[in-house]
């Protein structure tokens, strides 16, 4: 039986700097923020382990900075837009988008102070309504312009929660179509039924499952199919859209893709794009159920005991992620074959780190513009037929 060691689950979890997953990680570009709320204020943010600061400066440009001011280290959150870049509340030390510090305010004319430093930055692109930087080595690759960001139509990006654990925690879920009947069954009714098929497979850009699970008549099926594209985007149909099998037939897919962010070793933003949803929704961020010894005798003096999870999906996820436990201690675990996902996966990391070990572009790096027109992503969610299950089963073989 397929176990991951506990020295592999360090290397799979840790993403700070110089940390083996880190160094991968840092390969890719990540969404940081929404384009539309950079107005006149920075925001502090962390990404692998890193505090930054986000704002756009008042010629319109993005701009990811180290948090920590290069003078005496003032959070640069507190700071001021300015037009040329970022002011630092404490002392008034200005830097632009690329780190430059551009005044010193109290230094003699002749003072070569500013030339000498240099803040932390990082680069920075807009996509689709997202703010993206990287923070690998240069030279920096291709922004990826999957069809969901860069496509005509409407993108609704919402976070959809904050995990207090792992980000690959929250990528594995992805790759996990059985959980989906007994995490969400009570709420997403066609899916409470157990999938009666399910493959997995490595594809071009990471990893797919498909599941076919009993429709809702005779000689009728659900299909899914799910992806994760590197590094850690799990993509699927959208159900709110195909769910009558009206897929858009010449067009790009309806999809819904998530991200799982990490922010550090056990913190985690799940980032959600639904690409041409059938009208606007806003959806708040899903306030998991975090699980405490002794909980129920904390919050009343005649407890019922037990949780209830809130019945709608992201607050689902969000706790059932979470209560792995910050860091899961996948050593620990027993897997069985619904779990052929997490495995391809786990191993398709543990294969990219040794690739950025020996100085190579690891899966979803991509650097050539013809490429990079437009990638179009899967993911279904549909029904179908007893002859379409059977081809689809045949082509699996
Ligand atoms: S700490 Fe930022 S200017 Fe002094
Ligand atoms: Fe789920």
């Amino acid at each position: 039986m397929y176990r991951t060691t506990k020295e592999e689950n360090e290397i799979l979890s840790r993403v700070g700097p110089g940390t083996p997953m880190g160094e991968l990680l840092r390969r890719y570009w990540w969404p940081v923020g929404f384009s539309a709320h950079l107005k006149n204020k920075p925001t502090f943010i962390r990404l692998l382990c890193e505090d930054l600061v986000l704002f756009r400066d008042g010629q319109g440009r993005a701009g990811v900075l180290g948090a920590h001011c290069a003078h005496r280290r003032a959070n640069l959150c507190l700071g001021d837009v300015d037009k040329q870049g970022l002011r630092c509340r404490y002392h008034g030390w200005l830097y632009d988008c690329d780190g430059r510090v551009l005044q010193t305010p109290g230094e003699p004319p002749e003072s070569r102070l500013k030339e000498k430093l240099r803040q932390l930055s990082y680069p920075t692109q807009e996509l689709g309504g997202l703010v993206f930087t990287y923070l690998g080595p240069k030279p920096v690759p291709l922004l990826p312009r999957f069809h969901f960001l860069a496509a005509e139509g409407e993108r609704d990006c919402i976070i959809q929660a904050f995990n207090d654990s792992n980000w690959l925690q929250s990528v594995e879920n992805g790759l996990d179509p059985f959980h989906v009947s007994f995490t969400h069954g009570d709420v997403w009714k066609p899916m409470a039924v157990e999938p009666e098929k399910i493959m997995f497979e490595e594809t071009e850009w990471g990893a797919v499952y498909k599941a076919i699970r009993p429709g809702r008549s005779a000689g009728e099926y659900n299909f899914r199919m799910h992806y994760i594209i590197m590094p850690g985007i799990a993509s699927g149909g959208d159900n709110t859209v195909s769910s009558g099998g009206d897929l858009p037939s010449n067009d790009f897919p309806a999809v819904t893709c998530r991200w799982a962010v990490p922010i550090d070793d056990t913190h985690t933003m799940n980032l959600r794009v639904r690409y041409k949803p059938p009208k606007q929704h806003r959806v708040q961020i899903a306030k998991q159920l975090k699980i405490e010894p002794y909980k129920e005798y904390k919050e009343s003096d005649d407890p019922v005991l037990g949780y209830n999870i809130p019945a709608a999906v992201f607050e689902e996820d969000a706790t059932i992620v979470d209560s792995l436990g910050a860091i899961v201690d996948r050593e620990n675990e027993n897997l069985s074959v619904i779990d052929g996902g997490i495995i391809i996966l786990r191993q398709l990391y543990l294969k990219q780190i040794e690739i950025v070990k020996a100085g190579g572009d690891p899966l979803g790096v991509i650097r050539d513009d013809e490429k990079n027109r437009m990638i179009v992503v899967g993911g279904e969610y549909r029904w179908i037929s007893t002859a379409e299950r059977q081809q689809i089963e045949r082509a699996n073989v």
